[in-house]
């Protein structure tokens, strides 16, 4: 298939134009570099050093023999999106796109501006340049599990049958989210399923929980292939600060409770499931929603599993909790559904100790570079 990764240069793009490569589809990374800009600004740079996409896809054709096409162009501005779908008339475009960052969405005014101008117009691009230039092409979409928040209820998978005085009706499951990023994608969602609707689009949004992770096939023939790394408040995950915060062997920083719970998943599954979703296209006309992650985890249980992990690679560490600067419930009711793409073939790579203590081994061999007061928080919710 012909497949643009849109945000090829990104955590999860780099491995997924990668694994898609390997796999003998013709794929396009594009990226304008946002989140390398920004963690600059913010300091918050990666662990690892990333080389550019450009030398990325060179290095990874000399070890596979397999050609990722680079594009660095910014999706929020149609006329550099609009010529790239006219020349590769794509089969299916990954749109990773965004700003991802929530603490980052909630810094400032601007921060809150580049975020919603960047991804509403990014994805509304998308969608034109599906309608103008290939319309049967397959949008994956990837969503968050944070679009639902952590409401009182069970979470279903994207859409909820509703009785109301006497009749009934199938709507999107109502998504109330925690910060301005986590809005800005449910306000994509809403824009996908309005086209959809009027355009008989061809949509997946995967609803994907945070990822963890490093290892991945084709990442693993280079340190040079791995993908970003971030480990600091703005950029980094949970798993990542405290992955960090065990090898420079200052305590776990659990924000108030830790009874923050979500549904976490590896690096591998995140590949496999943008595969399965590939591989099983949806019909004109449809928004198939999917929830992506494999284990649902307090904050407390992960720092209990890396504090465990630590100790068998020779690291003691010690647990503290800090006042939380999110607002967000620390003690809540949560259970998501999660079995679309387990019944498309989905086989969960679980975070066992095993992954873990890989992962500590990896941050170590950087330990050199570890800046331990980027890993505290710096911006608050109010
Ligand atoms: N990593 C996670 O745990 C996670 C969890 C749930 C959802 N997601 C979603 O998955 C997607 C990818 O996340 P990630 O962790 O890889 O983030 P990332 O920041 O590493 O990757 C996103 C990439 O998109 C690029 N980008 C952003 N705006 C762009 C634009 N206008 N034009 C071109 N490129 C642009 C960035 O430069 C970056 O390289 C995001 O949409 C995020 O919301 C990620």
């Amino acid at each position: 298939m012909r497949i643009i990764v849109l945000g090829g240069d990104g955590y999860l793009g780099w491995p997924t134009a990668m694994a898609l490569a390997h796999r003998g589809h013709e794929v396009w990374a594009l990226d304008n570099y946002l989140r390398r800009n920004l963690a600059r600004e913010t300091c918050s740079e990666a662990l690892m050093q990333n080389p550019n996409l450009h030398d990325r896809a060179d290095l990874f054709a000399s070890l596979s023999g397999r050609k990722i096409e680079v594009e660095i162009a910014d999706c929020a501005d149609y006329r550099q999106l609009s010529p790239i779908f006219a020349k590769v008339r794509p089969e299916a475009v990954i749109h990773y796109a965004e700003q991802p960052s929530a603490p980052y969405s909630m810094m400032s005014f601007d921060a809150a501006r580049v975020t919603l101008n960047n991804n509403l117009n990014a994805t509304l691009n998308v969608i034109w340049g599906v309608v103008q230039h290939s319309p049967a092409c397959h949008i994956i979409k990837l969503g968050t599990m944070g679009e639902y928040g952590t409401p009182n209820i069970d979470i279903e998978e994207g859409w909820i049958d509703i009785e109301h005085k006497g009749r009934k009706d199938r709507f999107l499951f109502p998504r109330q989210a925690g910060s301005l990023y986590h809005t800005t994608k449910i306000l994509d969602t809403d824009l996908l399923w309005f086209y959809v609707r009027l355009y008989g689009l061809r949509v997946t949004d995967l609803m994907q929980g945070p990822v963890y992770g490093l290892a991945t096939e084709a990442a693993d023939q280079d340190d040079r292939l791995a993908p970003n790394f971030h480990y600091d408040d703005i950029f980094g995950t949970v798993v990542n600060r405290f992955l960090v915060q065990a090898v420079a062997g200052v305590p776990l920083t659990v924000y108030g409770k830790g009874g923050q719970t979500r549904g976490y998943l590896n690096l591998k599954d995140t590949l496999q499931c943008v595969e399965l979703a590939l591989n099983n296209p949806v019909e004109a006309g449809v928004l198939r929603v999917l929830n992506q992650f494999t284990e649902q985890l307090t904050v407390t249980e992960i720092a209990e599993k890396v504090r465990r992990a630590a100790g068998q690679a020779g690291l003691e560490v010690k647990v503290e909790s800090i006042p939380n600067p999110r607002k967000e419930k620390e003690e809540h009711y949560y259970n998501a559904k999660h079995h679309g793409l387990v019944e498309l073939g989905l086989k969960p790579h679980l975070m066992t100790d095993e992954v873990l203590v890989d992962m500590l081994e990896r941050v170590a061999k950087h330990s050199g570079q570890i800046d331990a007061r980027k890993v505290l928080p710096r911006v608050r919710w109010n």
